[in-house]
């Protein structure tokens, strides 16, 4: 060949060379479908589905840490890592154990616990909670919350209602769907827990609710489908306990019929803490991803802990060996895509901040408006006053009480918080009363729990005090004889058996002889307010002795601000209570059946499986009240305000036909002389029907703000489903024509107004 054309040839070849050298290079730079933000999420899924080893399907469905599951390194996707909530972003632990991982940057803002938030009964207080504390989340690289929690209030016993939204499933509902939207609006999923049935903690792993299919779909659910149906949530925790003999973290009705194929949730079921227990189970029956506690999901340590969970090896193995095919492993997997691609792939989202004074502002206001005035009598000795808001120029002022001074923010299971301050009640007062020439001192009162340890976060705070009851009873009476006021903040604290996750409260008492000390408080002193710190309601033998009660839940980090605003009245509160303040348990549906339906009856004698009947049926809080004909200490939907309200002339706008939605309109005046707010609460009750329906349930409330002499027209609105009860022959929702009774008032034992509605069908 001559030089010339050699020279050609090798250029032509050179050519080829390159040419095919940079398509590769496009091809390796062309951006994967499931990478492409501009597509489809759906098809996105579908591409990085195609892509992954049967391993790494495995890897993505399972734990691999005490809070964090694999992502897939080798296509992009970053580990996944949720943590607890609901009340602010838990402190990080170390990869497999629960104590401290002591990192520097994990304090957060303490939110008030959910039921203050419920009773705010103010959705938009809902909002920025979910808001702020997603901002918090993201800071901290956490792409999922686990909660909020919405399980039922069925017994004032119950150890983790404060975690929850109170008895009402309507206001449970509404409250739930802004948390979950505005957590979810920063691009940080939320987990929706615990699905269901999970209304106790005494032996959580064994109980097996008895419940009738009405009661599960109007009372225990309506909270968890509005947070899917409305919220579109994007986690669902599967609770401990066991529904028709199946664990509820792989439950063929509750997680694969309703929430999955009835509502249609497309997210991920992650198992609560080691809540999975059968492989079949858990490959069948809707648990997408496994979380846990040890080894085996349940208690066992072992190495390689995340390697024995069900949906790990044992899993693979299974498909390897042709037990399964990969069709579930798949459906999982795109569950675990999808929320990928809503939170750690989201290249969209926020970066988020901690501790800001933003979130200090949304934890200030929930706290302040979730504060609930129970009781304020006038007495005599202020000039026919009432006692609260306290005057406080020139006075001499008594706090009493450890819950005075105790962090609560410690404790109470996996809801404790590292914050990065607290401010305790008697500091909360002292700041606010500082230029008030008015003088405050302390008596202790009582000695609750002294130890302020979590999973190695403590409280740093020295409560020991070694004197006896009656020696500590004494000092704080004599010091009451001449103080203007008396305030007490007693309740429960986060120790065990009492709001506290494992186990229950033994009873509705105080404990620690606060009876003994409240009572002779009062007697010595006219201007005495109690002020009860708590999740749960408690009895109150000495109530008409005490002339204002405030309960003032766990408020977290502002929680002193937000008391000393209320008491001496530059809030003026809003709270109403979002649970039925019984006078003792023998006012609670549970409690009225005998042990079968608290706590249960272990089953065959052995202490495996407990059984445990919601004899009570529908009927839980007011509802059960009501049709009993009993008068609680309070009621739910109560709650009082420094000014007075007047709620009038309730009309109905429209005709009703069943498939339409129903309009009332109702006034509402402020006939004191404070501006306040007041929440309209409308409650309906079918007159006729062919089931027993509740005497009446509420359905729609709003919560408004009123000048003095003010009046403002609310509008509430609802739907057919407000009429309907739960069709256990048809297995649906049903609303019969006829007559129905509306009430208004703003509080379930106080509704001036009625109106009459007929539903006609069309
Ligand atoms: C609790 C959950 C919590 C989880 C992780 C479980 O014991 O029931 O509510 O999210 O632990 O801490």
């Amino acid at each position: 060949m001559k030089i010339k054309n050699r020279h050609i040839m090798l250029k032509k070849t050179l050519f080829i060379c390159l040419m095919m050298v940079s398509s590769v290079m496009v091809a390796q730079h062309a951006k994967p479908i499931y990478l492409d933000d501009t597509k489809d999420m759906e098809e996105r899924i579908e591409d990085a589905l195609k892509r992954m080893t049967l391993a790494e399907k495995i890897d993505v469905i399972h734990a691999q840490s005490k809070f964090s599951s694999a992502g897939i390194k080798r296509l992009g996707f970053p580990d996944f890592w949720t943590d607890d909530g609901p009340h602010g972003v838990r402190p990080d632990v170390l990869w497999d154990e629960w104590e401290q991982a002591g990192q520097t940057n994990d304090s957060c803002v303490a939110f008030p616990a959910l039921t203050c938030l419920a009773a705010s009964w103010n959705p938009a207080m809902s909002e920025a909670y979910g808001y702020a504390l997603g901002e918090e989340a993201l800071y901290r690289g956490k792409s999922m919350i686990l909660g909020p929690g919405v399980n039922i209030y069925r017994t004032p016993l119950g150890g983790r209602n404060f975690e929850y939204m109170g008895e009402d499933p309507w206001l449970t509902s509404r409250m739930v769907v802004p948390y979950v939207q505005g957590l979810q609006g920063v691009g940080v999923a939320s987990c929706v827990k615990h699905y269901c049935l999970n209304n106790d903690e005494e032996y959580r792993h064994q109980v097996n609710v008895i419940v009738s299919d009405r009661a599960l779909r109007e009372i225990y659910l309506p909270g968890f489908e509005a947070a899917v149906r409305e919220g579109k949530a994007w986690g669902v925790m599967g609770a401990y306990n066991l529904y028709k003999g199946e664990h509820n973290c792989h439950n063929s009705i509750t997680l694969n019929k309703i929430l999955k194929q009835e509502w249609g949730f497309d997210g991920v079921v992650v198992s609560d803490w080691g809540g999975a227990h059968d492989l079949d189970q858990a490959v069948k029956n809707g648990l997408d991803m496994e979380f846990g506690t040890w080894t085996d999901g349940l208690t066992m340590g072992a190495t390689n802990a995340y390697d024995n969970y069900y949906l790990s090896k044992p899993y693979q193995k299974a498909i390897l060996e042709g037990t399964y095919t990969e069709k579930e492993l798949d459906e999982k997997v795109r569950r675990v895509l999808r929320t990928f691609f809503r939170t750690t792939m989201n290249r969209r989202k926020p970066y988020g901040f901690l501790c800001s004074e933003s979130h200090y502002e949304v934890a200030r206001n929930v706290a302040a408006e979730g504060i609930v005035l129970l009781q304020n009598e006038k007495v005599r000795e202020l000039n026919n006053a009432t006692v609260l808001p306290i005057d406080p120029v020139g006075k001499r002022i008594l706090v009493v009480g450890e819950n005075a001074v105790k962090m609560m923010t410690v404790g109470g299971g996996s809801s404790s918080l590292k914050a990065q301050h607290e401010i305790s009640p008697l500091q909360g007062l002292r700041d606010r009363l500082k230029d008030s020439n008015c003088r405050i001192e302390y008596a202790r009162g009582y000695v609750g729990d002294v130890t302020g340890n979590y999973n190695g976060v403590t409280t740093g705070q020295d409560l020991k005090d070694e004197r006896k009851p009656e020696v500590l009873i004494a000092e704080a009476v004599e010091k009451a004889r001449t103080a203007d006021y008396v305030i007490i903040f007693g309740g429960l604290n986060k120790s065990d058996y009492q709001d506290c996750e494992g186990h229950d409260r033994k009873g509705m008492e105080l404990p620690y002889e606060q009876d003994k000390l409240i009572a002779a408080l009062a007697a010595v002193n006219k201007h005495t307010v109690y002020v009860n710190i708590s999740g749960n309601a408690v009895s109150m033998p000495w109530r008409k002795q005490v002339p204002a009660i405030v309960q003032g839940w766990f408020l977290g980090s502002e929680a002193g601000k937000a008391l000393a605003a209320v008491l001496v009245g530059d809030v003026n509160p809003s709270g109403k209570l979002p649970f039925t303040w019984y006078e003792s348990l023998r006012q609670v549906g549970a409690h009225s059946f005998g042990e079968e339906a608290f706590p249960g009856i272990w089953r065959n004698g052995k202490k495996e499986i407990i059984d445990e009947e919601y004899r009570e049926g529908i009927y839980v809080g007011y509802r059960w009240t009501d049709k009993q004909k009993l008068k609680p200490a309070f009621a739910f939907g109560h709650g009082l305000s420094y000014t007075t309200f007047k709620v009038s002339n309730l009309r109905a706008e429209n005709t009703l036909t069943i498939d339409g939605k129903l309009t009332f309109n109702v006034d509402v005046t402020n006939t004191g002389n404070r501006p306040g707010m007041d929440v309209v609460q409308l409650y309906i009750s079918d007159v006729k029907c062919s089931v027993d329906r509740p005497v009446k349930e509420l359905k729609a409330f709003q919560k408004v703000s009123l000048n003095p002499g003010e009046t403002k027209t609310v509008t509430l609105t609802t739907d057919k489903r407000a009429l309907s009860f739960w069709d256990e022959e048809s297995g649906d929702w049903k609303a019969e024509p006829g007559d129905f009774m509306v009430q208004a008032g703003d509080a379930s034992d106080n509704l001036p107004c009625k109106v009459k509605v007929t539903l006609i069908e069309r």
